[in-house]
């Protein structure tokens, strides 16, 4: 009797872990990562990329960071290629960025993120 009710009570505990830490490589529910544009259209990624990465003193003109991220041209070079581009490699391999100082991205910021990066960095 008390070894089922451990084991209903691990099988349960199990389920509601799994639930609450879905994948960043997956889309949260409610999530939309439809059309995803820079500016274009309703133009998400500029608003994500304003109010995470191209904030005060780091990925703007005389920042901390190496590159400007306040205009698609400027972030051209390091958003575009995939997996392989350095936005990627930053955001989801060595996790770099945003630093450890910042707030983390939320996982549908993230989710958003890959897709359009994914997707080739459509303006
Ligand atoms: C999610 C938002 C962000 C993204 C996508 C991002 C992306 C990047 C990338 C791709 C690089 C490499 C640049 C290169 O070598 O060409 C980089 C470096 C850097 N970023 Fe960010 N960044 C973000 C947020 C931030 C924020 C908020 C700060 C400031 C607090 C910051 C400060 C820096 C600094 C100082 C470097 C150069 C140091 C290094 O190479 O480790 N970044 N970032």
């Amino acid at each position: 009797m008390l070894l089922c009710l451990f084991l209903t009570t691990l099988i349960f505990l199990v389920n509601s872990c799994e639930d609450k830490q879905a994948l960043p490589s997956g889309i949260p529910p409610g999530c939309d990562t439809a059309s995803l544009t820079y500016s274009t259209g309703a133009g998400v990624m500029q608003q994500i990329i304003n109010a995470n990465c191209a904030t005060a003193n780091c990925h703007v003109a005389g920042g901390t960071a190496p590159t400007d991220f306040t205009s698609y041209t400027g972030l051209q070079r390091d958003a575009g290629g995939g997996t392989n581009s350095l936005f990627w490699q930053n955001l989801f391999v060595n996790r770099s960025m945003p630093p450890a100082s910042q707030p983390r991205l939320d996982l549908c910021t993230q989710a958003k993120l890959k897709q359009w990066l994914l997707i080739g960095i459509p303006q």
